[in-house]
């Protein structure tokens, strides 16, 4: 069995390495399109070591993030004597076209820059929030979503994305956890091919494609506390089977650049850990693309305390094989003289100058610099009706109706009179959330604007409990927007208290008080502990997240029934901020959960251990039944079989709908514990009432694999279960499957995507 890469000594890697053939010999990567016309060795070779360090060295187009792609003298003056390779944080054709000039008509060499930014959720037409996106389950909506934002981005100069981000999250008191996919590697691989194949599309050579930067590697999503920036300690196991799984199906998918996480991976901090980078990202995975540092953080490897100064920073992050510094200006400093006095530097130096001439290559820039800065295209693209109506079309499949008493919902279209409360009800700036790109508040259809086109008797009250209780006394149904402003999640917006704030449970109460048949709309960008909203006579809660620029007109086609919602959630709503982290694939314990307070188990005394509303849950305006699982033989081999596991699922209700049918596997008995659920299929299937559909997963022996004791994926021998229904905590159907002997498998099982169909 092969020893895990990260224990390999870091010299015999790096000897590894230096010795393996130069890049041009190792062939093309996944991502490259075919171009003769350029030879990067030879320009490799004409470059002077100043002129190499350019490449590496990215730039910020304005003062402190703001956009501003018209640069000061000085700033061109670096362009023209090659010292800049790439800028972050421009954008406009126009603008991006003369600096784009300056680079390649005036600068030595001629090599075009890069430009970048974060398009992460939309350029100009915002969709939903990642999170929300990701409340889809379906990877086609990511994919669709991310095919729009390139095609404005790169209308607008742009060449590179600083997205997908794909950390996985399992603490919502993190607020980053509304940039990715939730908290489960599986669906997290899923939504993270699909963006990569959405920005990168077809070729990124085509002027409507933007190059990946997936992010942020590897497991900054386990920040201790939630705490944004805060150092990951986790187990191999943990690393590999749920934190790095959709990086490795991104790669896979032929992401042409990742991103470095800022935190420490047990006290190696990311930016500065060879064994992660050099060893297992490009070692082990035979990733030859870009790798870019977060923002500064090769510098803050000084902070973290593992480098004492910017040269020995600039070394550990060369050695580990960062090829793009980050605004930082520490590879601009010192890498030159590093390299120039050490020839294994100059070597890792030209690999990482060759890597980023590739990207460029890829991209078509030295075939044609200018060919993303159309400015007819761009005034052509931005915010097109087609992009509006796929914002609203993704929004409404966001959209998750978390309870639903007394059917409160679907409202009829002759609700009467209705008092809308909350200022959330309003907010455009929040409709757009974290990372909104060229996003304005002017182009939202908020909720108060949508129902007022919609309905005649609405009474808006932003603030003010007489104001609203005053309304809601005179309504005959009452909508409470409820929930976080887009100001708190995202980049250093953690929690330590995730409940809802004091006004809104005090409003909420007298608001019930009043006795009308309440609709809450729930906003925000991570899941909130909100028991209040669960158990509620006449209550219905909808989970709507940050929806984009046509939030309103989703939620009132949802309000009213004309768009029956069927969001699942991608992460644990917990029922306390001290219940956190709690995903649903939890180990099995010694003692198993039991609410019965004489036994000791693992639960906590002072409240259920069972989540507010788990993984995969959400309700529907019409109902399904679920038939039989079965298997389409009842043995596979370990090396190699496949199965097919089919299930019937029919709309048993008298609404037209959308199921999303779930398969989960456990292996009861295996060499190490295995949680008690582990997500392996899932599809969303349109129904109408009545009828039936059978639900199709083909999986591999590999998807069974575990990360063994020994260090590697190992397909163990014995029973699997199989388990399908609607929601984590609704199985409906159950069948067993054996495997026939053990396999050593080469990828994580999350990151390979299962195969399903509908007859
Ligand atoms: C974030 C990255 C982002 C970068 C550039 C950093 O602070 O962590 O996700 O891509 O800034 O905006």
């Amino acid at each position: 069995m092969p020893p895990s890469p990260l224990k390999v000594a870091l010299p015999a890697i790096l000897a590894a390495l230096l010795s393996a053939p130069p890049l041009a010999a190792q062939g093309t990567p996944a991502t490259a399109t075919a171009s003769a016309e350029i030879d990067l060795e030879a320009l490799l070779a004409r470059m002077t070591t100043a002129e190499k360090v350019g490449q590496l060295v990215q730039r910020m187009g304005g003062r402190q993030r703001a956009l501003n792609s018209r640069l000061t003298p000085e700033e061109l003056d670096l362009v023209r004597a090659g010292k800049v390779g790439s800028f972050l944080h421009v954008a406009g054709a126009e603008p991006l076209r003369e600096l784009q000039r300056v680079a390649v008509e005036e600068s030595r060499l001629g090599i075009p820059l890069l430009f970048a930014m974060d398009v992460v959720h939309g350029y100009r037409t915002i969709f939903p929030v990642p999170l929300a996106i990701a409340a889809t389950w379906d990877p086609a909506d990511a994919e669709s979503a991310a095919r729009i934002a390139a095609r404005e981005a790169s209308a607008a100069g742009l060449h590179w994305t600083f997205a997908p981000m794909v950390d996985v999250a399992r603490d919502p008191r993190w607020g980053r956890i509304v940039e990715g996919a939730g908290e489960d590697p599986f669906l997290g691989s899923a939504m993270a091919v699909a963006q990569v194949r959405g920005f990168q599309g077809a070729s990124l050579a085509a002027p409507d494609t933007l190059m990946a930067a997936t992010k942020h590697f590897g497991a900054y999503g386990a920040a201790e506390g939630g705490r944004d920036y805060a150092g990951a300690d986790i187990s191999e196991r943990t690393l590999r089977e749920t934190y790095l799984p959709p990086f490795e199906a991104a790669a896979a998918a032929g992401t042409a650049s990742y991103m470095t996480a800022f935190n420490a991976l047990g006290g190696v901090p990311v930016t500065g850990n060879a064994a992660l980078l050099r060893g297992l990202l490009r070692y082990e995975w035979g990733y030859d693309g870009v790798l870019v540092s977060d923002w500064r953080s090769i510098d803050e490897l000084i902070a973290h305390g593992v480098a004492g100064t910017r040269t020995e920073a600039a070394r550990l992050a060369l050695e580990a094989g960062v090829d793009i510094d980050m605004v930082s200006d520490v590879y601009a400093e010192e890498v030159a003289a590093l390299a120039e006095a050490d020839p294994a530097l100059m070597a890792l130096l030209d690999e990482a100058v060759l890597r980023i001439l590739r990207a460029k290559r890829d991209l078509g820039l030295f075939a044609d610099p200018f060919q993303y800065h159309d400015t007819a295209r761009e005034a052509a693209v931005m915010l097109a009706a087609e992009h509006r109506a796929e914002a609203r079309r993704i929004a409404e499949r966001a959209i998750v109706l978390l309870e639903n008493s007394g059917k409160v919902l679907p409202l009829a279209k002759d609700a009467g009179k209705i008092a809308l409360i909350g200022a959330l009800a309003d907010d455009a700036p929040s409709a757009l959330g974290s990372w909104k790109a060229r996003g304005l508040p002017e182009d939202v259809v908020t909720l108060r604007a949508a129902l007022e086109a919609a309905h005649p008797g609405v009474t808006y009250v932003a603030e003010g409990v007489d104001a609203a209780l005053a309304a809601a006394i005179a309504a005959d149904v009452v909508i409470l927007a409820l929930g976080e402003d887009f100001d708190r999640t995202g980049e250093a917006r953690s929690f330590a208290e995730i409940g809802l704030p004091r006004e809104q449970k005090e409003l909420l109460f007298k608001v019930l008080e009043v006795g009308k048949p309440l609709v809450v709309v729930l906003m925000g960008g991570r899941p909130l502990a909100a028991p209040e909203l669960s158990g509620l006579d006449e209550a219905a809660v909808l989970g709507a997240w940050l929806l984009g620029v046509e939030s309103g007109p989703a939620l009132v086609s949802t309000l009213f029934g004309d768009n029956n919602p069927a969001g699942r959630l991608p992460a644990t709503f917990p029922r306390a901020s001290g219940a956190v982290p709690f995903a649903y694939d939890q180990l099995p314990s010694g003692r198993p959960a039991d609410e019965d307070l004489a036994n000791d188990t693992v639960r906590w005394r002072d409240q259920p251990t069972l989540p507010l509303w788990p993984f995969g849950h959400g309700l529907s305006y019409t109902t399904f039944g679920y038939g039989e699982l079965t298997l389409d033989r009842a043995n596979i081999p370990a090396n190699g079989g496949t199965v097919t596991v089919s299930i019937p699922v029919t709309n048993t209700g008298e609404r037209p709908g959308e199921e999303v049918v779930q398969l989960y596997m456990r292996d009861p008995v295996a060499s190490v514990s295995r949680p008690v659920k582990q997500l392996r299929g899932f599809r969303r299937v349109p129904l109408q009432p009545g009828e039936t559909r059978t639900v199709s997963f083909t999986l591999s022996a590999a998807h069974f694999a575990l990360w063994a004791q020994a260090g590697a994926w190992m397909v163990e021998p014995g029973a699997i279960e199989l388990m399908a229904g609607g929601a984590s905590d609704r199985i409906e159907a159950r069948a067993t499957l054996t495997i026939e002997g053990e396999h050593v498998s080469d990828r994580s099982p999350a990151s390979i995507p299962v195969e399903s169909s509908v007859d």
